[in-house]
């Protein structure tokens, strides 16, 4: 049987890994500055993610959503500690488009309501309504596509208000990436944020986090929407929840009321995922992994403007992105290549670094050695070919 071809793939096989770093099958070791797509948050098969999913495993993995999984309420609760919000309610399934998808159907049965907000850029994943709200048409099959979609400008406050101004007793929900990450690393502006609130508030509609990406401690606080000072309705997440163990959840206010059989899944929130989980936020609290983020992501975000070539250097704590001219165009193969480190990129020329929250100062500084020997090499071979 064959695979169906819907990855472009780089020729590489990674078999080992560990914290920042992977290895492929012959040995050689990579820098992982793209943290499997976001996804490692604590690093690479950690010690006490590792025990814990084996603890859980030799009990039991799974069993379904019709009697207690008291593993679910300790998740809970650790989940509000480390978030700050311990009032809301929480929803798990299995990843970020199902996040979403739950979270824009859940305020859609709230509002009664059918029309949703969405931004230019966004990306929320690829379930009917997610996808619908994802702005990129390419992925947009003729079964998703809905008129229930509004779609405005990334930060245009006027957009907003004319928006809600004209249907605002018809929008059941707005959804925002607090960082956009398949976007290219654009940050909602805070001022755009509170806007969302305060419309959300006047028009009773919901607001919805998207955090899939930006959230879990990578942006410096737990949600990157978080730098707005006001709460959302919704939070989505998935991602860095389970550090590689696939898990996703919604973090619910609480005058949004459930009902028997609004929402369901058959694997969400199951023991195995939940003990992942668990070691997740354990780790993150005892080494206090999101100031870490912060702290390193200032700092590499402060060298990375000063490395010549590099445009419009952005982002906040690990969720960093630099636009690369067309002389550099290269770069990220030949990090990859020639230098052994993974990035992520955006189209048509960002890349993106979303390396794990437990990134050392040490391997910031080899990231920053390799990355401008790798341009300067570049450079160096399009003078002599010029
Ligand atoms: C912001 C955002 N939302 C949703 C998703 C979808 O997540 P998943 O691929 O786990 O369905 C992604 C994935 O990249 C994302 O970046």
């Amino acid at each position: 049987m064959k695979l169906f071809d819907v990855y472009p793939l780089n020729n590489i096989t990674i078999t080992k890994a560990q914290g920042s770093y992977v290895w492929d099958e012959n040995g050689v070791q990579y820098l992982d500055m793209y943290g499997g797509h976001a996804v490692i948050s604590i690093g690479h098969t950690h010690p006490h993610w590792v025990r814990r999913i084996e603890d859980q495993l030799e009990k039991i993995a799974f069993y379904s959503n019709s009697i207690h999984i008291p593993i679910q309420l300790e998740l809970a609760k650790k989940l509000g500690e480390v978030s700050g919000k311990q009032d809301y309610q929480l929803f798990l399934c299995n990843s970020g488009a199902e996040a979403n998808e739950n979270a824009l159907k859940l305020a859609s049965f709230h509002t009664g309501r059918k029309k949703i907000i969405a931004f230019s850029k966004s990306f929320h994943g690829r379930t009917s309504l997610a996808v619908a709200a994802t702005d990129n048409k390419s992925i947009v099959a003729p079964v998703n596509e809905t008129d229930n979609i509004i779609f405005l400008p990334f930060n245009d406050q006027q957009a907003l208000q004319d928006c809600f101004a004209k249907e605002g007793k018809e929008i059941a929900a707005v959804i925002i990436e607090g960082i956009q990450g398949v976007g290219g690393i654009n940050i909602a502006d805070e001022s755009f944020l509170k806007l969302i609130r305060q419309l959300c508030d006047d028009y009773g509609a919901v607001y919805i986090a998207d955090s899939v990406q930006c959230g879990y401690g990578r942006s410096g606080m737990f949600f990157s929407h978080d730098y707005a000072g006001v709460n959302a309705d919704i939070y989505s997440m998935a991602k860095g929840m389970g550090n590689g163990f696939p898990i996703g959840g919604i973090l619910i206010a609480p005058h949004i009321q459930p009902k028997y059989g609004m929402l369901g899944t058959t694997f969400g929130g199951n023991q195995l995922a939940c003990a992942a989980a668990l070691a997740v936020l354990e780790v993150i609290q005892q080494d206090q992994l999101i100031d870490v983020a912060k702290q390193r992501g200032q700092y590499l975000l402060n060298r990375l403007k000063t490395i010549e070539g590099l445009q419009n250097v952005r982002g906040r704590g690990l969720m960093i992105g630099f636009d690369v001219p067309e002389a550099l165009k290269d770069l990220k193969k030949k990090l990859l290549f020639d230098h052994n480190v993974f990035t992520g990129e955006a189209k048509p020329n960002v890349i993106r670094l979303l390396p794990s929250l437990a990134i050392t100062r040490k391997q910031v500084d080899e990231f920053l050695d390799v990355l401008k020997e790798a341009i300067a090499e570049i450079t160096a071979h399009a003078t002599e070919n010029a």
